[in-house]
């Protein structure tokens, strides 16, 4: 399973990569203008930045609608490093920009899906990834998890390539439960990755260990 770390903020890009289990990044448009970044010139050297950090697979999202404007875009975003994946949202010229770019061999994300039927599209299209926001959905009393085992099974049943990537990823319960569902990516903030390290056994533990150590130094 792939562990992405989902922010614009290279500081925590930098402390997830350090910690040596980190598989590639997703921002978005929300994420980027946290970090105050704006303007075309801005936002392609913030880009560049987070590929100088890790070793592939950089989401860099569309702002664009229209199916021109994605592919001029997504072109521009792709020119940026080798390791950018461009970010279509699942919308109707989204689902022929994922078709276009397959065809270019650029890798896409087809981000904000809801359902299965979603999902199958993007399958089609060719995306290289397809983005589920678990969070969101359970925002709204619809069970995410349920989701992705949907989207897993389907794709198991028809071989496609596209990999799931679990996204709007909350807390630590809902990477472990995508892990046991088979998706092959989670997306996540920081803190979900540093909280899978928590085991109030594992701290006393250690603490034990070192107590005893130091007592038998002693003697
Ligand atoms: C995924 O690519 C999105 O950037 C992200 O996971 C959205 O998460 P949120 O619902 O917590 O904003």
């Amino acid at each position: 399973m792939k562990f992405f770390i989902d922010t614009a903020n290279l500081a925590e890009i930098r402390e997830a990569y350090d910690l040596g289990v980190l598989d590639g990044v997703t921002t978005n448009p929300s994420l980027m203008a946290k970090e105050g970044i704006s303007g075309d010139e801005a936002v392609r050297a913030h880009y560049k930045a987070i590929c100088d950090i890790v070793d592939d697979k950089v989401s860099a999202e569309v702002i664009a609608t229209d199916y021109e404007g994605m592919i001029k875009e997504g072109m521009e975003l792709a020119k940026i490093d080798d390791k950018i994946v461009v970010k279509i949202p699942m919308i109707k010229d989204g689902v022929k920009a994922i078709k276009y770019f397959h065809n270019q061999g650029i890798r896409t994300n087809c981000t904000l899906v809801f359902s299965a039927g979603q999902a199958l599209l993007a399958a089609k299209a060719g995306a290289t990834y397809v983005s589920p926001f678990i969070g969101r959905l359970d925002d709204i009393s619809f069970d995410g998890l349920e989701l992705i085992e949907q989207i897993v099974h389907i794709y198991q049943a028809y071989g496609f390539a596209t990999e799931v990537l679990a996204a709007s990823v909350r807390h630590t319960m809902h990477l472990i439960k995508c892990a046991e569902l088979g998706a092959d990516v989670v997306t996540c903030p920081l803190k979900v990755i540093t909280g899978l390290l928590k085991h109030p056994l594992t701290d006393a533990g250690l603490a034990q260990f070192l107590a005893d150590h130091a007592k038998a130094a002693k003697q």
